[in-house]
């Protein structure tokens, strides 16, 4: 700070004290009184709008999606930038890397950024870094809102009995919430569009999809035991000849 900067700062910090009201017990007064209106206003929301609790949970689901709260969409977001054939990357990444870079590049700021000015005019580096942070905050999570988990519009060539059943199947397990299969999914686990050509065999597949960890040790994938035969069967085909026999748009 130069000398001049300084002896204004303290002149007008001098008037400021003189003038103004103390912090206690004024401020956390007035404090305390918006508090307690912002949550008489909740409460009485609560009351009055009769907040809905939506329906039981029916645990033996097998097709629900889940999608976080909005205000989650931008890591739910980053999740997907971060992918790669390792499913703990982008959750590495995404949740814990990133974000704490980002919060301890925050709490360093003051050190890094000694500038006595507050004028935003004049501060037009510390501005595009907050700009460029804001501006992908809000892209993310946009994209993470608009993003659809792709599910149910698979079609498989050529098409048969197997691919047929196979789709249906896939839909219905939410495979895709994990999986890019075709043109969308997630990225969670590996994308499966050209699996076949691993040549694993239609009973790897079958054994994966009944208990993942009996052929990947410590998989995260969750069991599809609960299938019939004839939908492991068709699955495990169409797995086994995606890329290959089966192409998937
Ligand atoms: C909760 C996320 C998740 C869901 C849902 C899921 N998977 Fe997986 N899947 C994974 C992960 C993670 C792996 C990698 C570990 C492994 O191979 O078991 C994987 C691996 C696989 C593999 C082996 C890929 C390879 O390259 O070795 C196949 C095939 C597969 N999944 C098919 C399916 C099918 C079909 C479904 C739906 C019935 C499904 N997955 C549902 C997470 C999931």
């Amino acid at each position: 700070m130069k000398k001049a900067q300084q002896e204004a700062y303290k002149r007008d910090y001098a008037q400021a004290k003189a003038e103004g009201k103390p912090f206690f017990p004024y401020a956390i007064y007035k404090d305390h009184i918006v508090a307690i209106l912002c949550f008489a206003w909740i409460i009485g929301m609560a009351i009055w709008h009769r907040v809905e609790i939506g329906r039981p949970i029916y645990e033996a689901t097998t097709d629900f999606v889940p999608r976080p709260e909005w205000y989650f969409f931008f890591l739910f977001e980053l999740l997907k930038i971060f992918k790669g054939e390792n499913f703990l990357t982008p959750v590495i990444m995404a949740t814990f890397i990133v974000p704490n870079v980002l919060m301890a590049l925050l709490v360093l700021t003051p050190f890094i950024d000694r500038t006595p000015e507050r004028r935003l005019e004049k501060r037009p580096f510390a501005m595009a870094v907050a700009m460029i942070i804001f501006t992908s905050l809000a892209w993310l999570t946009y994209k993470g809102a608009t993003s659809e988990a792709a599910s149910g519009a698979l079609t498989f060539e050529p098409q048969d009995d197997n691919t047929e059943l196979a789709a249906k199947v896939i839909a219905a397990n939410g495979c895709q919430s994990c999986h890019v299969i075709g043109a969308g999914g997630g990225n969670l686990g590996p994308n499966l569009n050209t699996i076949g050509n691993q040549k694993r065999g239609v009973q790897w597949h079958i054994d994966h999809l009944k208990a993942p960890s009996s052929k990947v040790p410590g998989s995260p994938m969750p069991p599809f035991a609960s299938l019939s035969e004839p939908d492991l069967k068709a699955l495990a085909t169409v797995l086994d000849g995606l890329g290959t026999t089966y192409q998937v748009k």
